[in-house]
């Protein structure tokens, strides 16, 4: 397994703490920056991560910046990325299991370590479901490629 890895200024040590949690756990890990604490802009981040994973180069990715949202958004308006910000492990593990997520979001200003680890195993541990929740992803995906969502139209 791949995990593709971003993040801001603001999370720089906690992306140090994960990516070497992943690779103890004998996971491959792209870091797609930033190493820096100069002010660093999350969008291109969330940007990067989200194409490595929608082009198949990653099997999964992880971003963090203050609160885990400003990146999480940017990944989100990539073609195929269903990212969440997670602060606790619940939703971690249903966002897998219900809605299929590929990228896993979350705050350095929001968890500490333990906690991120946690969320992180969370996710990673749990696996989709299929059935009833696969029409739900279609829709989604159906509304971000046509602007628009059949089932609601035909009720107007
Ligand atoms: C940077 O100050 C902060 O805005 C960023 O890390 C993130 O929290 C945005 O959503």
């Amino acid at each position: 397994m791949q995990v593709a890895i971003g993040n801001d200024h603001v999370a720089v040590e906690l992306k140090r703490i994960i990516k070497e949690y992943l690779e103890e756990k004998g996971i491959k890990v792209a870091d797609f920056g930033t190493n820096s604490p100069e002010r660093f802009d999350y969008p291109l981040s969330g940007y990067r991560v989200g194409k490595a994973v929608a082009l198949g180069e990653a099997d999964l990715g992880i971003l963090i910046c203050g609160t885990g949202v400003g990146i999480s958004l940017a990944a989100n308006k990539v073609r195929g990325i269903r990212a969440v910000v997670c602060s606790e492990p619940y939703t971690a593990r249903l966002s897998r299991q219900h809605n299929n997520t590929n990228i896993l979001a979350f705050g350095a200003r929001v968890v500490g370590s333990e906690l991120a680890k946690m969320i992180v195993d969370a996710w990673l541990d749990a696996e989709f479901e299929g059935g009833r929740h696969q029409k739900r992803i279609d829709m989604i995906a159906e509304i971000a490629d046509t602007q628009r969502l059949a089932v609601a139209e035909d009720d107007e």
